[in-house]
């Protein structure tokens, strides 16, 4: 068993020896003793971006979770391998839309709308349901693209259908001005729309799908800051639900909550609604603001906080020893469709 401070040497002697042949992005959402050894921390659409641009690097060791990874993969070169430190590190959002359930959805969604409708997808989707969406002339978004994207998507089509966070879609399109009236739940486990009215009237069709880290944010946490520190703004993700965006001061990114933060002036109060790790980096960063975690019980992300550091320090230590263990794949013919809908955002971003 070795000590953290034996581990965190171990893990600065490797990356010395592989210099800029190794490159480790880390998302916001993971442990400081990961996010310490990052050669870029970012959300998921600037770790996107880095990884395209980066091509000295032979090996990518991805901090984040496995949908970042196939990203990462589809958008580097071929002699790039990227790695994950823990292939337990999935995403609960993303599993919500297999590629089964979406051919099957889409056949409905067709035989509804005609040829009406663009799919565009989160990024946190597996890159099947990439390619699929991008095979069809859609494109990726991300929370902080997601208005650029909608509003590039209805200069195609009348309609569009949202893989797979209802709320990111039902949030973005709500402040583009589309009424609630017109956005159609798609339930992919009963492949029905929940949706009372006339379906020719729906602008936006939502995949049942959500993040259960943001889902813990509810409108009683919003109640009860209220109610106790009303000096305190309220600062969330959108991938919190509609009611809860709406009774915040303010919704963003990863990246836009980080900025509010760092813009805020000294003495004021933040209530922020996102992942646990990031809450507390904040909160240590910023001891001249008061911030707490809009839920009380913190909400941490599972599959993020798999990637730690006994699991960094392993998968480098096997490469030092000319092992390749983790590799994250995309078949070609996959990663070429995804590839389409990737770019179409990164073009807008
Ligand atoms: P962003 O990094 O785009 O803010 O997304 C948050 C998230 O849930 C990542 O899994
Ligand atoms: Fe998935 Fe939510 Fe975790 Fe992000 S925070 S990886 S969307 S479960």
């Amino acid at each position: 068993e070795l000590s953290h401070q034996e581990m965190v040497k171990r893990v600065r002697a490797i990356k010395q020896k592989f210099g800029k042949k190794l490159f480790i992005p880390g998302h916001h959402y993971q442990k400081d003793e990961v996010i310490q050894f990052a050669d870029a921390t970012g959300d998921s659409l600037k770790l996107a971006q880095v990884s395209a641009e980066n091509t000295l690097a032979e090996y990518v060791v991805f901090c984040g979770v496995h949908f970042m990874a196939e990203t990462a993969d589809i958008l580097t070169n071929d002699n790039q391998k990227v790695i994950l430190p823990d292939m337990r590190a999935g995403c609960s959002m993303a599993d919500m839309a297999t590629i089964k359930q979406t051919e099957k959805s889409w056949k409905v969604i067709q035989a509804t709308f005609g040829d009406s409708v663009l799919p565009l997808t989160y990024v946190n989707s597996t890159a099947a349901i990439k390619a699929f969406v991008g095979e069809r002339g859609g494109a990726t978004v991300t929370s902080s693209n997601a208005k650029e994207m909608v509003t590039w998507a209805f200069k195609q089509k009348e309609r569009i259908l949202f893989l797979p966070d209802q709320h990111l879609g039902r949030n973005t399109a709500y402040d583009l001005g589309v009424p609630l009236n017109q956005m159609a739940v798609w339930n992919p486990n009963t492949t029905s729309f929940e949706y009372e009215g006339d379906l020719e009237q729906v602008k936006v069709i939502l995949w049942k799908g959500h993040c259960s880290v943001h889902e813990n944010f509810t409108v009683a946490n919003v109640e009860k800051i209220r109610a106790e520190k009303p000096d305190m703004n309220i600062l969330v993700h959108p991938e919190c639900s509609r009611e809860v965006v709406d009774q915040s001061d303010y919704a963003g990114s990863t990246t836009y909550i980080i900025d509010r933060i760092e813009q805020a002036p000294k003495g004021s109060k933040w209530a922020v609604g996102t992942e646990m790790n990031l809450v507390n980096r904040l909160i240590k960063a910023h001891p001249d603001k008061e911030i707490v975690s809009l839920n009380p019980f913190m909400c941490p992300c599972l599959t993020m906080n798999r990637i730690d550091l006994p699991h960094l320090l392993y998968t480098l230590e096997q490469l030092d020893n000319g092992n390749v263990i983790n590799q994250i794949i995309v078949d070609q013919q996959t990663a070429d469709f995804a590839k389409l809908a990737l770019q179409r955002m990164l073009e807008h971003s």
